[in-house]
């Protein structure tokens, strides 16, 4: 069952992308779809260029863009209407916040639209990004116009050529957004800049305090659990017990993985449990506690092993199993009270530039492994998180991509790390 945050009667939102081509829409689209649906809002992408592809083919080239030609324009808004059309259809049957990811560089378009979204009873945000530096567009460019189907099989030099020219198309009709009326939020350089419009409500908010935070820097997350404890060894959950003697092995390849791997010391996080803290001792840098980071609270069955929990408490064993997501350890936690918990470690997870170490718990880590893998939380409930293994998440273009490391603890003389590439 989906967890919704929403009470019934909320607005339902739609955000409007605006901006050149190359001025990070799509990332900024797919970056807020998977905030939303991992904090329970279903929340969904349609993208205009998908739409073009997939309706007329990937062999336009930048003419079909510009604004002389007739045809050209039929086409284009024949696509931005169909997609405007299925995302009324979607929100209509359910949908919280639909994502409108398409240039949406005309005053008249985003009348169209707005107008449309009002008719239907839902709230607009317009997100317009806009970029003058040239290093930053071009790196954009190469890293995802370039490897994009429209492209596929054309020299690099080429493409990129004809995608600066469909820019000049777009540039040439382009009015950015200054419509007194609407609620609107620019981005700037990627964020260096952010001005505000008319945003007030708790979606919205939250919204800007997310988008606040987003940055291109590549750097390794690594995540991974504290060595094994001496509840690990007995099968009991929760608790606040040390490291076991493998555990202690694990926190030492920990240290020296972190000291092979990084070129500058990592930011390290744990949880202000015993069995995190003694795992990050080994590292020779500072680490920060967070209560956030802590284990889902078992409650009244912290301590206890699932057996005993299946024989003392058959209710709570069963209620648990028809209902991971939802179910409310007695006294305790479920599984949403953690990601409500754990929203904040996302927000500075996404603003840190340099590496960081997580070494947190099970259940604490699937929630952050679901956010970067833009996973549902309730499709991960059960998901193995190993000991003893490091996932590293690198940030690519739109998606983060996945290496686990698993160390090992028997031959600290040995190499430390065997990766492997994780296919998602
Ligand atoms: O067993 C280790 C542990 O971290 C427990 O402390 C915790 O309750 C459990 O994993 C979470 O896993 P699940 O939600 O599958 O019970």
């Amino acid at each position: 069952m989906r967890y919704d945050p929403f009470t019934p009667e909320a607005t339902k939102l739609v955000l409007v992308l605006v901006g050149l081509p190359a001025r990070g829409k799509t990332f900024v689209s797919r970056k807020l779809a998977r905030y939303l649906n991992w904090l329970g809002f279903s929340a969904r992408t349609f993208n205009i260029g998908d739409y073009r592809r997939r309706k007329l083919g990937t062999h336009h080239r930048h003419d079909f863009f510009d604004p002389a030609n007739v045809e050209g324009n039929r086409l284009r808004n024949e696509l931005a209407t169909a997609a405007l059309d299925d995302m009324l259809v979607w929100m209509k049957g359910g949908g919280r916040v639909g994502i409108y990811d398409a240039t949406n560089t005309n005053a008249q378009r985003r009348r169209q639209v707005y107008d449309r979204c009002q008719a239907a009873g839902l709230d607009v945000v317009f997100i317009e990004s806009v970029c003058e530096d040239p290093s930053i567009v071009e790196a954009n460019i190469r890293e995802t116009k370039l490897t994009s189907p429209d492209y596929e099989g054309m020299n690099p030099d080429d493409a990129a050529r004809d995608f600066r020219a469909r820019i000049d198309h777009y540039s040439r009709t382009y009015e950015p957004v200054t419509e007194e009326d609407y609620a609107y939020i620019k981005l700037i350089d990627v964020g260096r800049i952010i001005v505000m419009h008319g945003i007030r409500g708790f979606l919205p908010g939250k919204l800007v305090n997310f988008l606040m935070n987003l940055h291109l820097v590549r750097r390794p997350i690594w995540l991974t659990r504290h060595g094994e404890s001496d509840f690990n060894v007995q099968g009991r959950i929760g608790g606040d017990t040390s490291l076991s003697p493998e555990g202690h092995l694990y926190a030492k390849a920990l240290s020296r993985f972190v000291r092979e791997h990084s070129i500058r010391p990592p930011n390290v996080w744990t949880s202000t449990l015993r069995r995190t803290i003694e795992t990050a001792s080994y590292l020779q840098v500072p680490s920060m506690p967070w209560r956030a980071l802590d284990e889902i609270d078992a409650g009244v069955c912290d301590g206890m092993t699932y057996q005993e929990i299946a024989q003392k408490m058959p209710q709570e064993f069963d209620a648990r199993a028809v209902d991971k997501l939802n179910y409310r350890y007695p006294r305790g936690e479920s599984y949403v009270d953690v990601v409500q918990r754990l929203e904040p470690v996302i927000l500075e997870l996404e603003r840190e530039s340099e590496p960081v170490l997580v070494i947190g718990h099970q259940a604490v880590l699937r929630m952050l492994y679901a956010y970067f893998m833009d996973k549902r939380p309730e499709d991960v409930l059960n998901m193995e998180i190993p000991i003893h293994t490091v996932i590293e998440l690198v940030p690519g273009p739109y998606a983060f991509e996945e290496r686990r490391y698993s160390l090992s603890v028997s031959d600290l003389d040995g190499p430390v790390g065997m990766g492997s590439a994780m296919a998602d």
